[in-house]
């Protein structure tokens, strides 16, 4: 009893109440500038969250780097500075770390966040009857577009699913783990004319063949009452071009300033087919919203090219975002393991998948042992290891006014919601704002301003809004 009421006040105290209470705070203190308030590290130290830290031997190699420092880095010998038994703590938060999610679980109700600049609130909108949700599209505040993998578009109104989906919409090849519905976007205009854009995995030959030739597809339609009606087809290549059995088929969509849309094709894994203009695979694409192909695209003159391509070497982008104030078009391109990258899309340009990356493959083979080459472009930002990147959106959000211009970057396996702090082309600061809540298929910012997550496993969409202001700058 006694132990129950020193607990309750050390916890008014703001201090865990746990065996070690200060183990936490010694890397807060001392630690969490450089390696992240999450230990998911900063611009200024690694990553302390490792798969080599789940072994055996990582105690020793943990201990020691604390003690002793790393030579020719930041990273100095805190052995001079901290006891014995303050470094064996550090080393067991450490440790302890790896296998947690760092942030409480978001059950059926509101939740609150503490992060750097906000405390945040947390709410799922909708909880349950979702089927892989991917893309988010707003109408309205209360009016909501929502693709599901299995193929199908559904409205949330007033925060309510309909148990209805649309009706009409074409099939989609789902014999590929990855394949299926993917983004939607609205068009530019809308509220005059009606048009959504719809990407998925397409085949010719037979729906249920899992070895039938099958690549992305996009379309536009109208949705009138509960029916897609007046479908056109913008985007699909001949059966010569489509690939059987392939991953990775992109597809986000994004309309620019100038009302060009964009889209992405993942390499299917024909990497090296990534390099070549003729081919549609591992690209990203620029056409007219009615389909036809813009006159000054980069590789309209090259023979065998297909005009729509924008630029090269892109394994599998899954976020597109335009810059609020250089209107830039920035992407997340999905890595393999360790090849997360965060890109700055410019017109004709190659950003070097197969040929240089940081990732190794899946099966742990060097893929490319080159990170450099002349004529490729070099990411602004990459992660290793590899946080399964996904959608990407820039702040603009009148209720987020300290975090204007930042990314932020969902991820799948990982499941983190990053913000990073950007000037020009560079990452200045990071911040893992979430993690554990599940996969982050796509984020978009509402018209009023919160920040709504499409999550997956579970199944789910969270709304985010500040409760109050921690940390003014
Ligand atoms: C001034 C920034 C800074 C601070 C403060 C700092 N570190 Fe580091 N730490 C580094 C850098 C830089 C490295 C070298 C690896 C890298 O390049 O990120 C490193 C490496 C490490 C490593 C070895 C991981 C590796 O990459 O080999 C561990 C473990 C570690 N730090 C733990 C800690 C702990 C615990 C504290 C707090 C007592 C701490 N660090 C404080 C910058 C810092």
């Amino acid at each position: 009893m006694y132990k129950a009421i020193i607990c309750f006040f050390l916890f008014l105290n703001v201090l865990a109440c746990g065996d070690k209470p200060d183990q936490s705070l010694t890397y807060q203190t001392y630690c969490a500038g450089c390696h992240g308030k999450n230990l998911e590290g900063t611009t200024s130290g690694s990553a302390l969250i490792r798969p080599e830290y789940k072994s055996q031997s990582a105690n020793d190699s943990i201990s020691q780097a604390i003690s002793e420092g790393v030579a020719g880095t930041t990273m100095i010998a805190w052995g001079k500075l901290l006891k014995a038994d303050e470094i064996n703590g550090l080393t067991e938060y450490i440790l302890q770390a790896q296998d947690q999610p760092l942030s409480t679980s978001v059950s059926d109700t509101p939740s609150t966040l503490v992060t750097e600049n906000y405390q945040l609130l947390v709410e799922p909108v909708v909880a349950s009857g979702l089927s892989t949700p991917w893309g988010i599209e707003f109408i309205t505040a209360d009016r909501i577009l929502i693709s599901e993998k299995p193929g199908s578009l559904r409205w949330i109104i007033n925060g309510n699913l309909d148990p209805d989906t649309i009706k009409g919409l074409p099939e989609t090849h789902l014999m590929s783990s990855t394949g299926g519905f993917m983004d939607i976007a609205l068009d530019p205009v809308y509220d005059q004319n009606g048009w959504i854009y719809l990407a998925y995995s397409h085949t010719n030959g037979d729906m249920k063949d899992r070895d039938a030739l099958a690549l992305t597809k996009v379309v536009r339609g109208r949705i009138v009452g509960m029916t897609w009606t007046d479908q056109q087809t913008l985007f699909e290549v001949p059966d010569s071009l489509m690939v059987v059995r392939g991953n990775r088929w992109g597809c986000r969509l994004l309309f620019d300033d100038e009302g060009y849309l964009y889209f992405t094709i993942g390499d299917m894994a024909q990497a090296m087919d990534s390099q070549d203009p003729a081919k549609a695979t591992g690209k990203v694409f620029r056409i007219h919203p009615d389909g036809s192909i813009p006159e000054d695209n980069p590789f309209l003159d090259r023979r065998g090219a297909l005009g729509a391509v924008y630029t090269l070497g892109n394994r599998n982008v899954q976020g597109l975002a335009i810059h609020p104030s250089t209107r830039e078009i920035w992407s997340t391109d999905h890595g393999p393991k360790g090849g997360d990258e965060i890109n700055i899309l410019r017109k004709g340009l190659n950003y070097g998948w197969p040929v240089i990356t940081y990732g190794v493959d899946y099966t742990d083979e060097i893929i490319s042992t080159q990170t450099h080459q002349e004529g490729m472009v070099q990411p602004v930002w990459y992660w290793t290891p590899s946080i399964g990147v996904c959608a990407a959106e820039f702040c603009s959000s009148p209720l987020f006014p300290l975090w204007e211009n930042d990314l932020l970057v969902g991820s799948l396996v990982f499941q983190e919601l990053h913000r990073l702090v950007v000037n020009d082309d560079q990452v200045q600061h990071t911040e893992l704002l979430i993690k554990g809540l599940g996969r982050i298929r796509d984020l978009k910012f509402s018209p009023d301003g919160s920040l709504y997550l499409v999550m997956n496993d579970p199944d789910r969409i969270l709304r985010i809004t500040p409760q109050s202001i921690l940390h003014p700058l």
